[in-house]
């Protein structure tokens, strides 16, 4: 089986560019030279078209929804309206439905003088009605055939109800659960997070975007928004390129190689400048290096944020800035909209930027077969037929068994034995329908997931108790700015605890709900919120039996939890199946195969924490205290990147690397044998160490994995080919460099756990 890092396959040449800024005319040869070969229907419309329409095609409005439906067309609601009818507007997002879109679409198709189509656009983030795990949870089942699945089913929801555009996947690679967003990316390593990546978007726009169940897909937030200083959503990201090139980049780059239609870009400056006007990123980069011909949408009002940013003097300028860097599309800032004619009028924005922008978005209709037939994602019997399907919710049952992770399991503990048990369960998640269902649930209804308590009532057997003991959260669920957090009543631990004590196995749900992660919810203390860890220890004291199940869209610091509880489950948010991935889980009947995408600190001050950090100059340990640590929590992560336990052993041996110095390739092969008497599936994960470099090196980066079954006491050989890009990385320059010299193979079933053979390679 040969690994094939999608990023590393061609070589790009990205050219540092001067800090001063270009004249319009010479951002406008660059953009003419990236729009390329169009349709004859596109550039007939083009040709066509006046200013102020291919200055519409520009512009993204949000929907306008009161609560039955699209609000009436007086009011506030007039200017959007009319400029719709007028052709002015290219894109809509968050309106939805056969029946709604189709309203909308008319407006504009049967009003407008060209009868140019718009885009709907939605945050399909995992999974439509039918909701999947969150991204970071679907990544830690390091199963690219059932995420691409997922983003499938998502796709095809989306398309059933007018949708034609998702944003997502969001790719930001983050090594700080500080940080909200972490739960819709993939963790913090950049080749699973271009695997991922590329998985979803070929789930999204799948073989063809005109098909009735595929949708355009959009990688963001270009760029390093994942870099975010001290975890503070919306942050300032100031890196080095290093960094840039070898970790923030890659699946980005990996998404454009996979042919992504889209890019957003992103809220935070990054070394000084708004993504959003950022021409070294978005022109350079993203379209002089990788050839990118797609849209490339601003996030929500980031154009105008540009201004508390300090970058653009007023709303004028700010649109001046980002469509002279790239920027084709403004998202709810209504700036392009005011601003840009009378910009192409003063010269200060050429008329090749608008022609570039509007042929992009006029590409990415006919490529989703709107010019055919502007409805044809506005079916309403299709959209019944196509939502919340036995079949849809079965690979959504699929996934979150995948992306559970057991992190620990002392003594055997699990699986439960499955009958004559008396078992309690306890914590206010564990009864839950609504929580699990994650951030960036949009279009689920409300309280559709699968409990845990349910579903473990749901199976004969054994006698199934439920506490709350303490209330998590009180008050309204969703859309809400802030959960509101108990933590002062602890008037339900009594009867928890007597629960426990009379029990004879005890199953906690704690950590956090499912608004507690995403967007704007950035944390300081990353440990059990709440009442949660006081519960933990009083039922711990009273029944030391306890299974910790985990319910959160980040790392936590549970270092007590570890030291104490004998089996923990990190059980994320699952979605839709949640209660009955778990109890699949917890009894056995699908053994867990899932693996950390990020490191879990055992305490808030260690992060950042990651496992491909460099090695220093004083990796220590020593005697002496002048070592690279801290001298009150150990440098050791609580549970490392890639770790994930089953309820077979793996036993890894044989490991052998032979060297082909002319191809400057490497074939590896390990022998792992599944020593229990249970089948499972395993992560064999490869890594390498580049001992000596110019630019230094990680002491360990993740190159290849292969998730495998493997039958009780059998053994498999496990084969990987390493090429000279596998063993290269990005210089300072963003030149894709190999440097001979010593390279250690490390292959495992986590970061840590491993066998390693060093290699010189000419
Ligand atoms: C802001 C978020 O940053 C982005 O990810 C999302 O797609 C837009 N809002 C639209 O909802």
């Amino acid at each position: 089986m040969s690994s094939t890092p999608i990023y590393t396959s061609i070589i790009v040449i990205l050219i540092l560019m001067s800090c001063s800024p270009k004249t319009a005319e010479q951002s406008m040869s660059k953009q003419v030279n990236s729009s390329t070969k169009s349709s004859s229907k596109v550039e007939s419309l083009l040709a066509q078209m006046t200013l102020d329409e291919k200055i519409g095609q520009m512009n993204q409005y949000n929907g306008f929804f009161d609560v039955t439906g699209p609000a009436p067309e007086g009011g506030d609601n007039k200017k959007k309206y009319d400029q719709i009818k007028a052709g002015e507007v290219g894109s809509m997002l968050n309106v939805r439905g056969a029946k709604e879109v189709r309203r909308m679409q008319e407006l504009a198709v049967e009003n407008s003088r060209l009868g140019i189509p718009m885009i709907f656009a939605f945050d399909v983030i995992h999974g439509l009605k039918t909701t999947f795990p969150i991204p970071l949870a679907e990544a830690a089942s390091w199963d690219m055939d059932y995420i691409e699945q997922a983003a499938a089913v998502a796709a095809q929801e989306a398309a059933a109800a007018g949708l034609n555009w998702t944003f997502a996947p969001m790719v930001d690679i983050s090594r700080d659960a500080r940080w909200g967003r972490v739960m819709e990316g993939a963790g913090e390593d950049p080749y699973l997070g271009s695997r991922v990546a590329v998985a979803r978007v070929k789930g999204f726009q799948g073989e063809d975007l005109a098909a009735d169940h595929t949708v355009l897909a959009c990688t963001k937030h270009f760029a390093a928004y994942g870099f975010a200083e001290s975890g503070k959503d919306y942050n300032t990201a100031d890196i080095g390129l290093s960094t840039l090139y070898n970790v923030v980049l890659p699946p980005f780059k990996a998404t454009v190689d996979a042919g992504v239609g889209s890019f957003m870009n992103s809220f935070n400056e990054l070394n000084g400048v708004p993504a959003t006007a950022d021409e070294f990123l978005q022109q350079d980069i993203l379209k002089d290096a990788w050839g990118f011909d797609g849209v490339m949408v601003s996030d929500w009002g980031s154009i105008r944020e540009m201004i508390d940013h300090g970058h653009a003097a007023d709303g004028e300028h700010a649109a001046e800035l980002a469509a002279n860097a790239g920027c084709h599309m403004d998202m709810e800032s209504a700036l392009y909209t005011k601003h840009l004619k009378a910009l192409v009028e003063q010269g200060k924005v050429p008329l090749s930027i608008i022609d570039d922008s509007a042929r992009r978005v006029l590409e990415a209709k006919e490529k989703l077969g709107l010019f055919e037939d502007p409805y044809r994602y506005c079916d309403e019997a299709r959209e019944k037929e196509r939502t919340y399907t036995g079949a849809h919710l079965k690979v959504a049952h699929e996934v979150a068994k995948r992306s559970i992770v057991l992190l620990k399991n002392d003594a055997d503990v699990l699986p439960l034995k499955k009958s004559g048990q008396k078992i309690a369960v306890i914590g206010q998640l564990a009864d839950s329908k609504n929580s699990p269902l994650g951030n960036w649930r949009l279009a689920s209804d409300d309280n559709s997931a699968s409990s845990v308590v349910e579903a473990l009532q749901a199976r004969a057997g054994n006698e199934i108790n439920y506490s709350q003991g303490v209330m998590l959260y009180s008050g309204q669920e969703f859309f809400v700015m802030d959960i509101n957090i108990n933590e002062e009543d602890a008037s339900g631990m009594d009867e928890a605890v007597s629960l426990a004590e009379s029990s004879d196995v005890v199953i906690m749900v704690l950590g956090e709900h499912g608004m507690q992660t995403g967007e704007g919810r950035s944390r300081a203390d990353i440990d059990l919120p709440g009442m949660q860890q006081e519960l933990l220890e009083r039922v711990h004291a009273a029944n030391p039996n306890v299974v910790l199940v985990l319910m959160n869209g980040r790392p936590l610091a549970i270092e007590w939890a570890d030291q104490h509880i004998p089996a923990i489950v990190e059980a994320w948010h699952l979605g839709t199946k949640s209660g009955d991935a778990i109890a699949d889980v917890l009894y056995g009947d699908y053994n867990p195969s899932g693996k950390l995408p990020m490191t879990f600190p055992r305490h808030v001050g260690q992060v950042p924490i990651y496992y491909n950090h460099k090695n220093t100059g004083r990796p220590g340990p020593s005697d002496a205290v002048f070592w690279s640590h801290y001298t009150d929590v150990s440098n050791e992560p609580l549970y490392p990147f890639g770790h994930g336990l089953s309820y077979a052993s793996f036993d890894y041996r044989d490991l052998s690397v032979s060297v082909d110095s002319v191809g400057r390739k490497l074939d590896v092969s390990v022998s792992v044998k599944n020593s229990s008497d249970v089948d499972g599936e395993e992560v064999i994960q490869l890594y390498i160490r580049d001992h000596v470099a110019k630019v230094t090196r990680p002491v360990k980066e993740l190159k290849a994995f292969e998730k495998v079954m493997i039958t009780a006491g059998e053994s498999k050989t496990i084969d990987f080919n390493l090429t000279e890009a596998d063993l290269s990385y990005y210089d300072n320059r963003g030149h894709l460099v190999f440097e001979p010299g010593a390279f250690s193979v490390f292959v495992g079933g986590s970061s840590q756990t491993v066998l390693e053979q060093k290699v010189e390679v000419e």
